[in-house]
């Protein structure tokens, strides 16, 4: 039974300032996105990858996956959540035996293969949702609206949450049924209908690049790597 990772890649990113969606932006050469989709596929857990492009580019980001054959482009929604749903909806066509989903931001496109069947063997195991997680290093305090600390959180249960999450996938499609318009975190909506979230340990590689300042540090990184 082959294991499918969608790929929600059809946003604008505004964040970065490029003027070209995020995805597309290359590290040393090669874009984000190819970079997130091979390292899914060369994990060799991963079948098919299914990307949600602006739906505008779907040409551009397939001319982009050309060389990878089991990765699958289809256009994009308004919103992540469209763009899921519709990623979702493309893999009773590229894999109709699937059972595992996993759903992975383009932006983490240095996430260890490890990682990724960390993921995957978990759900295989019978977990409905799990999610990859790492605790969290800063102090963290509540404020109020004029930002004045009311309250310094006790850390220590705290956790910041990495990609690919996976899924069963009638547990994702049927978190999905049930979502509104606008949902940033899979596993939330997991847990909106009652399902139970695992973790497994996430890794600091697999971080998400968001700004400039990350993409200088990826590429930093890759040319030590090479030195
Ligand atoms: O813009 P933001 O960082 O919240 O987007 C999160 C992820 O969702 C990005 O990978 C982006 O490409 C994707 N997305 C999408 N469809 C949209 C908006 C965002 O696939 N309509």
């Amino acid at each position: 039974m082959s294991v499918v990772a969608l790929v929600p890649a059809a946003g604008r990113g505004v964040r970065l300032g490029l003027g070209t969606p995020k995805a597309l932006v290359p590290v040393k050469g090669e874009s984000l996105l190819l970079r997130a989709v091979r390292g899914l596929l060369d994990s060799g857990c991963v079948q098919h990858v299914v990307v949600a492009s602006p739906p505008d580019q779907v040409e551009v980001v397939a001319a982009e996956l050309a060389t990878l054959p089991n990765a699958h482009v289809v256009p994009g929604g308004a919103e992540r959540t469209d763009s899921v749903r519709l990623a979702l909806s493309a893999v009773a066509e590229v894999a109709p035996d699937a059972r595992v989903v996993l759903v992975h931001d383009a932006a983490r496109c240095f996430t260890p293969a490890t990682m990724i069947r960390d993921v995957v063997s978990a759900v295989e195991a019978g977990a409905p949702a799990v999610i990859p997680v790492l605790p969290v290093t800063d102090t963290i305090k509540k404020v109020d609206e004029s930002g004045t600390v009311v309250e310094t959180v006790d850390r220590a249960p705290l956790r910041a949450v990495q990609t690919p999450q996976g899924f069963n996938i009638d547990v994702l499609r049927q978190a999905y049924a049930a979502a509104g318009d606008i949902a940033t975190d899979d596993a939330g909506l997991v847990e909106r209908v009652g399902g139970k979230v695992r973790t497994v340990d996430g890794h600091p590689d697999a971080l998400k690049i968001t700004t400039a300042f990350d993409l200088a540090v990826a590429e930093a990184v890759l040319a030590t790597e090479e030195s």
